[in-house]
């Protein structure tokens, strides 16, 4: 691996306790809607764009549904979604996560947040993260998501540092396959991190060290 010179985190998942209320609100959907919907289901939605995530749900679904339900649809998930994020505080970050930026940080790296979410602003502030990264690239700004490398790709030009040196942070399958394909390293953390293109795993950022992270010691 090449001396990492910036980390690109994925936000939900990674650093940030969210994912379960995505499935929660999901799930709350299908089951007014008679469709089912399981945590296995759930792992294919993590960093797929909001639109995506309802297909997936709606393959096991036994009726077609129209353009107009399906906009309603997503618009009713993303209403409880919200809702739960009210409750969102620091608390919410995951291990390690504040202790490996602080390091970060001290070190000279860049680092930027690239997330499929519309709602990744609110829940950086919710966070108290919002001035943390040097960039933040998020569902606003593309118009492929995960595992198109869009996301990675204009975070990488945001901090201008070439691809094989921003290190990508990731807990989604397609998360990992958008890094491969922009040409970026990747941690896989989480349920990611069995995934074989990873180039690091962890289970969480407590379970690594920055220089491992950083290609500057070997695991
Ligand atoms: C990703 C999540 O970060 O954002 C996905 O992993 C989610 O599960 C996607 O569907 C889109 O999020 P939002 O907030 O725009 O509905
Ligand atoms: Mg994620």
């Amino acid at each position: 691996m090449a001396a990492v010179e910036a980390v690109i985190f994925d936000l939900d998942g990674v650093i940030v306790s969210t994912d379960e209320y995505h499935f929660q609100a999901w799930k709350q959907l299908a089951d007014a809607e008679g469709i089912p919907f399981g945590r296995e289901d759930n792992e294919r939605l993590r960093g797929v764009s909001r639109m995506e995530s309802l297909e997936i749900l709606l393959e096991k679904a036994s009726r077609a549904y129209s353009d107009a339900e399906k906009t309603a649809m997503a618009e009713r998930k993303n209403a409880i979604y919200r809702e739960s994020l009210r409750e969102l505080s620091p608390a919410d970050i995951l291990p390690g996560v504040d202790e490996m930026l602080e390091d970060l940080r001290g070190r000279g790296i860049k680092m930027a947040v690239a997330s499929s979410s519309k709602n990744a602003v609110p829940i950086l502030e919710a966070i108290g993260l919002a001035d943390a990264f040097d960039a933040v690239v998020d569902g606003t700004h593309i118009s492929q998501s995960k595992p198109h490398p869009e996301v990675f790709a204009l975070a990488g030009e945001r901090l201008g540092i070439a691809p094989e040196r921003c290190l990508v942070v990731e807990d989604a399958a397609a998360g990992v396959e958008a890094a491969i394909a922009a040409g970026m390293p990747v941690l896989a953390v989480g349920s990611a991190a069995s995934h074989p293109g990873a180039t690091l795993r962890a289970d969480d950022l407590t379970g690594i060290t920055t220089d491992e992270m950083l290609g500057l010691a070997g695991r």
